[in-house]
């Protein structure tokens, strides 16, 4: 890939974010997530890649736009994946509160996890305990693993949890097992990605969440040297056939991080459309509005966090007001 797709891909959720932006707190998550994918999908044609979505708003039948198997791009370039979630978090944004992101993750052709649009049970963690972790040990025995790689007591460990009754048991076992926990509404991609920032408090992340937020997490563990393991959750025997369809013939198979992003390569944007621990939401300034973004590679390494300016003289389209 291109590392020069890197920038452009700041480009299409800083555009994102700032659309979605405008429907914090109004209720209206349909219309946040509509003005978000509207607005990528705009950025998107003129950027030199051959891109096909396989993580989307949808199929084709449900999503007029960045539905999977859109082509994406301007047909010139490096032949990519691309995972999308125009607005992670729609009732964040819809309420007004923490960590609503615009995400994008591309990869090499045929390197993305094909995941059907379903729960997936998770565990993720930053880089210090990558290889300690396994979704199929216990609870305890993952804390403690995660303790010692940090080098804090259990009771230091912070665990990131969605809060959702399905998880009522698995909030008993950390607590039990004495870690603290951070419950949160939605959003289950920055939880992942927090993990690898010591500054954001967060040592692990627990419970189920969509497999897509999944493998758009490991393309960013990837990059920041994290790990998320995942295994799915079919529903039901519709679900379970889906699987199969995609190539799971093992409903039970622990998927690694190869599994989710295979190949050395992988670019990773997130910009923030409300706060949240690691990046600040858009903020409208009267004749400018703000963003903050992360970007990242995983052939270089390299990390980056872009505040942007955006001028609303110079773009009259982003001052138009829902
Ligand atoms: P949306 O942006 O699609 O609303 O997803 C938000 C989210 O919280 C994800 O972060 C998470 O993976 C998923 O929903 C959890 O699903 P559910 O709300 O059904 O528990």
């Amino acid at each position: 890939m291109e590392r020069s797709l890197t920038m452009e891909l700041v480009r299409v959720t800083e555009a994102a974010a700032l659309k979605s932006a405008r429907w914090m707190g109004r209720g209206k998550k349909e219309e946040a997530d509509d003005a978000a994918t509207s607005a990528m999908r705009d950025v998107f044609d003129t950027i030199p890649m051959k891109g096909t979505v396989v993580i989307g708003e949808g199929e084709m039948d449900e999503a007029p736009m960045l539905y999977i198997g859109e082509k994406l791009g301007n047909g010139y370039g490096p032949r990519v994946d691309v995972a999308v979630d125009p607005l992670e978090g729609t009732n964040i944004v819809a309420q007004g509160t923490w960590n609503a992101l615009a995400v994008i993750a591309i990869a090499d052709h045929g390197a993305l996890l094909h995941a059907p649009d379903m729960y997936m049970d998770k565990i993720a963690v930053g880089p210090e305990a990558v290889g300690k972790v396994d979704i199929n040990a216990s609870i305890a025995d993952n804390l403690k693993a995660v303790a010692e790689a940090k080098n804090k007591d259990v009771e230091d460990v912070v665990a990131i949890v969605l809060n959702r009754k399905r998880h009522e048991g698995l909030i008993e076992e950390i607590r039990a097992a004495g870690a603290r926990i951070k419950l949160i509404p939605d959003g289950d991609v920055a939880a992942a990605i927090n993990t690898a920032f010591d500054h954001t408090g967060v040592d692990i992340l627990f419970g189920s969440g969509g497999a897509p937020e999944g493998v758009l997490a490991a393309a960013a563990l990837k990059c920041l040297g994290g790990e998320i393991q995942g295994k799915l959750l079919p529903a039901n025997d519709e679900e379970l056939e889906r699987c199969k369809s995609m190539g799971i013939e093992d409903i039970n198979k622990v998927l690694y991080m190869d599994d989710f992003c295979s190949g050395d390569d992988a670019i990773f944007a997130a910009t923030g459309v409300t706060d949240g621990e690691l990046l600040q939401g858009v903020q409208f300034k009267g004749t400018k509005a703000t963003t903050q973004t992360i970007v990242m590679r995983a052939k270089s390494g390299t990390v980056r966090f872009i505040d942007g300016d955006h001028s609303l003289k110079k773009k009259p389209n982003l001052v138009i007001k829902p």
